[in-house]
């Protein structure tokens, strides 16, 4: 009995410390935007963002809170691209399926579906949608709404589809707020078509889909409507705390995110304006009643930077507080979502293997030069060689292998020799092996001709076009040739061996 009595109480000591404080928001909105299809960053750059086993991991955390979470996606989802090309197409659909697995166990409250994603062909798209436990909205008509409680809140979600009729929309959204107390909006659209709907009247958000941002977008107000945005492909997410004490009445947003952005946009604005006035007081041949406008705006200016500083006022009424969580590589990995991923990585692999076994290089031209692979220049060049084994270049295939990504078309190309070149590598074929990693060719072109008879020429010096086929903003955001270059430029590649 006595047992009975203390697992009582534990029991109910954990029940009241999931019982929202009293400032506790009524809501939590957890926005994704423009995922397309991203399960995670290429690992290329110097600081990815993105994983969704990262995102699964800050949902879960969210969810295990005492504050009711709705978590809703706007935007393509699970595509990047509108018209696949053919090759491409069986991995796109795996990875969408891995998506969608793996949202079904985030519990997603409702995915508004981007215009890429409405192109693919129907069939694919309908087999995916059947396989979601989670509602896709808007497929079939224009605007569709999703009612669902929230604690102690009914929410109403409409779904615009792109392109909608805006008459449908304003009725069935005008519909929705009968017996409802927030209404959340996803389009997928222009910043124009945002504010449009967040202009109507009743609606308290919208989701912003199809911006294709990479910076997140602090709430922005249209209307009594606040438009939420989260970046794009999963780098980060947008956690909105929402705190609704009166019906009716339209938001106040408190978060630190808009008020920090917001500093620094009128901080950018006084210092040129003054710097103008200034110019124009010592120009002297400026009307003085056109400068004595200006310097009221500018005195306008500092007033409204100075009410930022004062401390944010106690509110009674409806106020939100938003933040943007970037997935940075250090954050906290769902470990299950992770696996899923890595089953996924390694059913994509072997797919690919099978599939384009038979996938070949174009053939040579009558102009063109073979690729013969680095190690058939090892026997003349060996110092180049020996250092080239070490370098980043020599390992680039390894990096893919470690990750079970060597046979992935999104990462194939850049890190092998003479990808899709007359007489180059595939997916699938390399010169049994001689074209893996960025090898010498990558850089001085095919090389059977000088590798048979060293007297034909082979290019020596490599222009920044030849690196940045590879080394492009999107998978090298450090890249600057000139210290880039240096680092290739070594003893016994470029500069003299150093003799033992
Ligand atoms: C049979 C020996 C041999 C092979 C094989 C060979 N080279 Fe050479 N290579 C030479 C010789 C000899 C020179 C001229 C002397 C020098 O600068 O070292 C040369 C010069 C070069 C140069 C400098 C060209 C210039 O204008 O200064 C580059 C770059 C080069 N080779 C790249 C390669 C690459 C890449 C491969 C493999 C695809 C390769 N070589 C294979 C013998 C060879
Ligand atoms: C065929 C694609 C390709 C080309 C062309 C290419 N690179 Fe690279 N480069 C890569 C890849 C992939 C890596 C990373 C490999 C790894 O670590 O797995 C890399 C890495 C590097 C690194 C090492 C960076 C680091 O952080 O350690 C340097 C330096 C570099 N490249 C310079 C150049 C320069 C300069 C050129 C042009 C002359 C060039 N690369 C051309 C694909 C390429
Ligand atoms: C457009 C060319 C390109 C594509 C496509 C590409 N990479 Fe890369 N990758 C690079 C370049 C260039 C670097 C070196 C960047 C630098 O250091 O500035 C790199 C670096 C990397 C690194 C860092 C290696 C290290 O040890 O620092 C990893 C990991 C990587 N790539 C994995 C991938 C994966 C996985 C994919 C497919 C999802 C992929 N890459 C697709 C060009 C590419
Ligand atoms: C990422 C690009 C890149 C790769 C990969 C690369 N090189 Fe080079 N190589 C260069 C650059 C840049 C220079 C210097 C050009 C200059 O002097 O303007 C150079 C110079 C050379 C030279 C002439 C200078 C010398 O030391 O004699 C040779 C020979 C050469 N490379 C051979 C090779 C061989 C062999 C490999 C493969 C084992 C290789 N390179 C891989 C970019 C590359």
């Amino acid at each position: 009995m006595r047992c009975f009595l203390a697992i009582l109480a534990l029991s109910l000591c954990l029940g009241c410390s999931r019982q929202p404080k009293k400032d506790a928001p009524s809501l939590r909105i957890a926005v994704v935007t423009d995922l397309k299809g991203y399960l995670e960053p290429c690992g290329c750059t110097s600081n990815p963002l993105g994983g969704i086993d990262r995102l699964a991991a800050q949902v879960r955390a969210l969810r295990d809170g005492p504050v009711p979470v709705v978590f809703l996606i706007a935007g393509d989802a699970f595509f990047d691209t509108a018209e696949l090309e053919p090759a491409r197409v069986d991995q796109a659909n795996r990875n969408a399926k891995t998506l969608v697995e793996i949202l079904d166990r985030l519990e997603v409250t409702a995915v508004l579906p981007g215009r890429r994603d409405r192109a693919q062909p129907a069939r694919a798209l309908e087999a995916l949608r059947r396989g979601a436990d989670f509602p896709w909205l808007a497929m079939d008509n224009d605007a569709e709404v999703l009612r669902t409680e929230a604690g102690a809140l009914r929410l109403a979600v409409v779904g615009v589809r792109p392109g909608a009729d805006r008459d449908v929309v304003m009725a069935v959204t005008g519909r929705a707020q009968a017996d409802t107390d927030l209404t959340i909006v996803m389009v997928d659209g222009s910043r124009r078509d945002a504010n449009r709907i967040g202009a109507i009247d009743g609606v308290d958000f919208v989701l912003q889909g199809g911006l294709d941002e990479d910076d997140p977008i602090p709430p922005r107000q249209t209307g009594a409507g606040w438009v939420l945005h989260a970046s794009r492909q999963g780098q980060g997410l947008t956690v909105v705390d929402v705190h609704r004490k009166k019906k009716d009445q339209p938001f106040v947003d408190r978060s630190e995110w808009s008020r920090s952005e917001r500093t620094a946009q009128l901080d950018r604005q006084i210092g040129d304006l003054s710097a103008k006035i200034t110019a124009w007081e010592k120009s002297g041949d400026v009307d003085a009643a056109d400068l004595q406008a200006q310097r009221a705006r500018l005195s306008d200016l500092e007033k409204a930077r100075q009410a930022l500083d004062a401390p944010a006022m106690r509110a009674n009424g409806n106020t939100l507080f938003a933040s943007w969580i970037p997935l940075e590589k250090k954050a906290p990995r769902d470990r299950q979502v992770e696996k899923v991923m890595r089953q996924h990585d390694k059913a994509v692999n072997q797919a690919n293997r099978i599939a384009f076994a038979d996938l070949e290089p174009p053939p040579l031209g009558p102009d063109d030069v073979a690729y013969v692979g680095s190690p058939a220049c090892s026997g003349c060049h060996d110092k180049a060689f020996a250092w080239w084994r070490n370098h980043a270049h020599g390992v680039a295939y390894l990096t893919l292998q470690q990750r079970s990504k060597e046979y992935n078309l999104d990462c194939v190309g850049c890190h092998v020799t003479g990808y899709e070149q007359p007489g180059g590598s595939t997916v699938t074929h390399n010169l049994n092996g001689a074209l893996v990693n960025v090898g010498c060719e990558s850089c001085h072109g095919p090389g059977a001709a000088h590798s048979a008879d060293p007297e034909v020429a082979i290019a020596r010096h490599t222009p920044e076009s030849t690196c940045v086929v590879c080394h492009n903003e999107q998978h090298s955001d450090l890249f600057d040739y000139d210290a880039y270059l240096k680092a290739l430029i070594v003893p016994g590649h470029g500069l003299p061996a150093i003799e033992r």
